[in-house]
């Protein structure tokens, strides 16, 4: 039987299914305490895709086959976002196509602009942008549908216009004149003209591009998980990417690298790390763009845009604060390294985007420019298998049914 090649675990979990598929599951045989119980699903595998994957222990990222270095020297965000999309890289006419698609739909209406201008500054920023993505969901006409096809235009439409809108969200916060994208430019190239309203050098529209690149995709992640949640019901695409954000704007996810910045500018200098960083630790305290559930060995990512952190630096004002995130690195990995805690792609990603212009309140948002084609792809995968999301959790309530007690005798 097939069965017999399976793991211990693997085995356990194929019987527990089986029991609940037919409807068997008794107390009396099979506690429920019993099912296996991973506390916020870690290790379990509850999806098949082919768009990527981690090696935590040996530290690589792999999209469709390609490891991410590769794909930072030779590619570029639009050609990346196809391969990701698609599953293999487009030829020059596939790319061109595709690339004339996203500037077609990289507008926002009068409408959105209002809602973005009149919500800036009551919340934190991923609170606008996802308002923001929701609102121009309401007068999406494919909103209702749930076909294939009408999701992944859905999908197209919100990489699209994330870059408008974020720099939109920019630009309220500074009381500035909103900017429209410019057809003649590329996504990076356009997220920056309409941010800062000039175009950047060649330099840095190449490092920012690359760090799109970098963050498109990461496994089943906090936020990748929660839209995948919600396509899995067979909700909108703009319901999907709604929940992502939500997700991703949580500190422990994406928005550790603002709170990773603001905590090595607070310690101010190299000198200073030693006590700062041990008092913290000393207190429990979670050291923002440290640890990874899944890298164990440091964080590719954080590799890459350490080097950009270094060029975007070098004879700025800036260099103190990247010279106070090195000592960081290495005081945390001498006192934390054994327990397979390393720099994540968070920790000197704040750097490079502050040295870019960008103010932190501006980093998660730009973390979802580019996460954003992640949870599209992966959402459209699952489609193509769906099944509901449903797990359980292990009842360590009352044993007893009591009687109910009217309200003026308790
Ligand atoms: N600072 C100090 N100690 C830490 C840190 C940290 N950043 N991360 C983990 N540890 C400690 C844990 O407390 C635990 O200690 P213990 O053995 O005494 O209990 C030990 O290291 C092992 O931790 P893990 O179980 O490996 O961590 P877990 O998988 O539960 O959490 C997480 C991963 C949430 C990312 C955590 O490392 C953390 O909170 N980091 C800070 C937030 C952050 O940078 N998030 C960004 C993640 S990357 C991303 O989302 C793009």
């Amino acid at each position: 039987m097939q069965e017999e090649k399976l793991t211990d675990t693997a085995s356990r979990l194929l019987v527990i299914n089986l029991i609940f598929r037919e409807g068997m599951l008794n107390r009396s045989y099979m506690p429920e305490n019993e099912v296996n119980f991973s506390r916020g699903l870690e290790g379990v595998i509850a999806s098949q895709t082919k768009i990527g994957y981690i090696d935590g222990l040996k530290g690589h990222l792999v999209y469709r086959g390609y490891e991410i270095n590769s794909l930072v020297e030779n590619s570029t965000y639009e050609e990346t976002a196809y391969l990701l999309l698609y599953g293999r890289l487009p030829t020059r006419s596939e790319l061109d196509d595709f690339t004339s698609k996203l500037k077609e739909r990289s507008s926002i209406n009068k409408e959105t602009y209002d809602v973005i201008r009149r919500i800036a500054g009551l919340s934190h920023t991923m609170s606008s942008l996802r308002t923001a993505v929701s609102y121009i969901g309401t007068h999406s006409k494919l909103g209702d549908k749930t076909d294939y096809e009408s999701q992944e235009e859905m999908g197209i439409s919100i990489i699209a216009k994330m870059p408008t809108i974020v720099a939109a969200i920019k630009r309220a916060v500074n009381n500035e004149d909103f900017i429209e994208p410019d057809p003649s430019l590329s996504y990076t190239e356009n997220f920056l003209y309409q941010s800062f309203g000039e175009r950047k050098s060649k330099e840095v529209t190449r490092i920012l591009d690359s760090m799109l690149l970098l963050h498109a995709d990461h496994g089943m992640n906090a936020s990748t998980f929660a839209s995948m949640v919600v396509i899995s019901t067979l909700s909108d695409m703009y319901s999907a990417i709604t929940a992502g954000i939500s997700a991703l704007k949580g500190p422990l996810h994406g928005g550790a690298n603002e709170r990773a910045l603001k905590m090595i500018m607070s310690i101010g200098s190299p000198e200073k790390v030693p006590e700062a960083i041990g008092r913290m630790l000393e207190s429990k305290e979670k050291i923002m763009g440290f640890g990874h559930r899944v890298y164990k060995v440091y964080d590719p990512r954080a590799k890459i845009v350490k080097t950009y952190a270094d060029q975007l630096t070098k004879g700025t004002p800036l260099r103190k604060v990247y010279e106070t995130a090195i000592k960081i690195e290495d005081y945390m990995i001498e006192r934390l390294g054994s327990k397979g805690i390393f720099p994540n792609v968070d920790f000197y990603s704040g750097i490079a985007y502050k040295a870019i212009g960008f103010e932190p309140e501006l980093f998660t948002p730009i973390f979802a420019v580019s996460r954003i084609t992640g949870w599209v792809a992966r959402d459209l995968e699952y489609l193509t298998n769906n099944r509901i999301f449903r797990p359980r959790s292990e009842y360590i309530g009352e044993s007893e049914i009591k009687s109910y007690i009217p309200i003026e005798r308790r």
